[in-house]
């Protein structure tokens, strides 16, 4: 694929560069995105009764188990051609900076370092009551699609219920990341939007934080999206497709 030459010399010449990436960056992982049709996890669970503080209470052993289901396929997933260009941008541009939707940590497990959190890590699950950390064992389970019933565990210090290690709807995201997130978008020189729907708040206003500031703003999603109208480039198509020719054409990386 042939990039505009105004593209690849506005990436060029960022001294600081931000990745916002979602869950279409881990599609090709096959791992569910939530609002793709069909396919998507929000068309076919209910939101309401899976990730809310709400739900949980009601139904601490469904919200559980659901999670559960969601961490071993995170666990048994590999990571994709999307995930190694991101990975390989380190020491190719100065100051970067990775702020990722996702909770499956393949952007750790391909090596990228400092990957800031917005929505937690469904890997750090934590007490409901004290917030002290839970530790999971290794074991992989073999759950059906969907889950099953799994009651949490309590938490040793407190005997609190320990909940999953993700935001919610209606929660607030953790302020450290937020915070370093909003810095990173109003200090970068470009802004690299990989995979992501755009349409969930605070996230999505760090891609008009970015072009406010004057960075040059970039999209790589095979579908419209809420920021069509505000990044300077749209890239359409799928991430592992694109992304590792516009790194390598943009840094002479090959990333083959
Ligand atoms: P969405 O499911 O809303 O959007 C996924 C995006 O990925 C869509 O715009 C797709 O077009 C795009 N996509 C699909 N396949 C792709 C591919 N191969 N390459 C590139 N893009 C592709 O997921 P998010 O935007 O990540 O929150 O959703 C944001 C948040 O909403 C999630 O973090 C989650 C959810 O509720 C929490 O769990 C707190």
């Amino acid at each position: 694929m042939q990039f505009n030459p105004a593209l690849l010399e506005g990436l060029r010449a960022a001294r600081g560069l931000a990745i916002l990436t979602g869950a279409g960056i881990s599609a090709e992982s096959g791992i569910p995105t939530f609002r793709d049709k069909l396919v998507g996890l929000w068309e076919r669970y209910d939101p309401s009764e899976l990730a809310t503080l709400e739900a949980f209470e009601r139904d601490p052993d469904l919200v559980w188990g659901w999670y559960e289901w969601r961490r071993m396929k995170a666990l048994r997933a590999q990571p994709n051609a999307a995930h190694r260009a991101v990975a390989a941008l380190s020491g190719l541009v100065p100051r970067l900076a990775l702020l990722t939707q996702n909770v499956d940590t393949l952007h750790e497990r391909t090596g990228s370092r400092d990957v800031i959190h917005l929505h937690g890590e469904l890997g750090r699950p934590y007490c409901q009551m004290c917030r002290a950390p839970y530790r999971l064992t290794d074991e992989i389970l073999d759950l059906p699609e969907g889950g099953k019933r799994i009651p949490p565990p309590w938490c040793a210090s407190c005997g609190g219920r320990v909940r999953p290690g993700v935001v919610w709807f209606g929660e607030t995201l953790p302020k450290h990341a937020w915070q370093a997130a909003a810095a990173a978008a109003r200090d970068c020189d470009a802004f690299l939007v990989i995979g992501t729907s755009a349409i969930v708040q605070p996230a999505a206003s760090l891609v008009h934080v970015a072009r406010d500031a004057g960075a040059l703003t970039v999209q790589i999603n095979p579908n419209s999206t809420g920021v069509d109208e505000v990044v300077s480039f749209s890239l359409q198509g799928a991430a592992g497709q694109i992304l590792p020719g516009l790194v390598a054409q943009t840094w002479s990386r090959d990333l083959a």
